[in-house]
């Protein structure tokens, strides 16, 4: 196939990778800016490049014609999770959504693979518009918490080295790996709920000081300068006390000062 060909046959492929991770980032953020703790902590993305794209094809006996039927990671998606509850979250999310359809899933997490691998697999089926107009595609979505990302990322370098002859003593190596990995994942779940305690403290500190310094700063439009300045040195001390009820109270009475303002601009 020319190589114009499978640029028009991939660029939906990159447009789908594209608009699922906004889609899946804007989840992260939605989350954070009310507070609440994320079940996603990153995700990123990729098009199978061509040259994968030929080796599967040799490897699975797909024809030309059935590249984007029987080829369904063309898209690809992986969503990181700190946590192994967190993936069932994701799960949930993803199959309450209307603009995507599961088509498949491959529950790798609780049935580890021979290898050691784990990760939770969906297929979705998911809708771009292009300029020939809709087209429903297929997307892999892989999820699985940062050890698990961990284990996955150096196998597969050492599969790449070995080209899937690994000698056996490594394999066992990795087997070994995987086990404590699970352990891992379950050591942190034993202090999940503190973990998330604190991750959610540090965000609202964080949203608290982004909106007051947001007022702040407005109010350097409609006030009078040396007031300004007064309340940034007193937003500092009350800063350095280290105390999330003055924070919070400080915040609420600039709330009260900039309505102030804004009442009398109005009229
Ligand atoms: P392919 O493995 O993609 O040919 O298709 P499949 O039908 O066997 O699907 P499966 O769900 O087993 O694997 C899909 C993807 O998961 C792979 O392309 C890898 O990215 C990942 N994966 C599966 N097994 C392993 C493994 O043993 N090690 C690593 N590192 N990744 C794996
Ligand atoms: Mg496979």
């Amino acid at each position: 196939m020319e190589i114009q060909l499978w640029r028009e046959l991939l660029d939906p492929y990159q447009l789908a990778v594209d608009e699922l991770i906004v889609k899946f980032n804007h989840i992260i953020t939605e989350h954070r800016n009310r507070g609440l703790y994320s079940p996603i902590e990153f995700v990123d993305g990729r098009v199978k490049s061509i040259a994968s794209i030929l080796d599967k094809m040799k490897r699975k006996d797909v024809s030309m014609n059935d590249i984007e039927e029987k080829i369904e990671d063309i898209a690809g998606i992986r969503i990181t999770c700190q946590f192994v509850e967190d993936i069932d979250r994701v799960v949930k999310i993803i199959k309450q959504r209307t603009d995507m359809k599961v088509k498949c899933e491959k529950d790798y997490v609780n049935h580890m693979k021979d290898s050691g691998y784990r990760s939770y697999h969906m297929i979705i089926s998911y809708i771009v518009n292009t300029v020939e107009g809709e087209k429903e595609l297929s997307a892999e979505i892989q999820i699985r918490t940062m050890a698990m990302n961990f284990w996955a990322t150096i196998e597969h370098s050492l599969q790449y080295k070995y080209k899937e002859n690994i000698p056996e003593y490594i394999q066992q190596k990795l087997i070994d790996a995987s086990q404590a990995i699970v352990e891992i994942d379950q050591e942190m779940s034993d202090v999940r709920d503190e973990i998330m305690d604190a991750q959610n403290s540090h965000r609202k500190k964080e949203n608290l000081v982004k909106d007051i310094l947001n007022n702040i700063q407005n109010l350097y439009k409609v006030a009078n300068k040396r007031e300004v300045t007064k309340i940034q040195d007193e937003f500092y001390k009350v800063y350095m006390m280290d105390d999330m009820m003055q924070l919070k109270h400080f915040a609420r009475q600039l709330d009260i000062i900039s309505e102030g303002y804004r009442s009398q601009s109005l009229t």
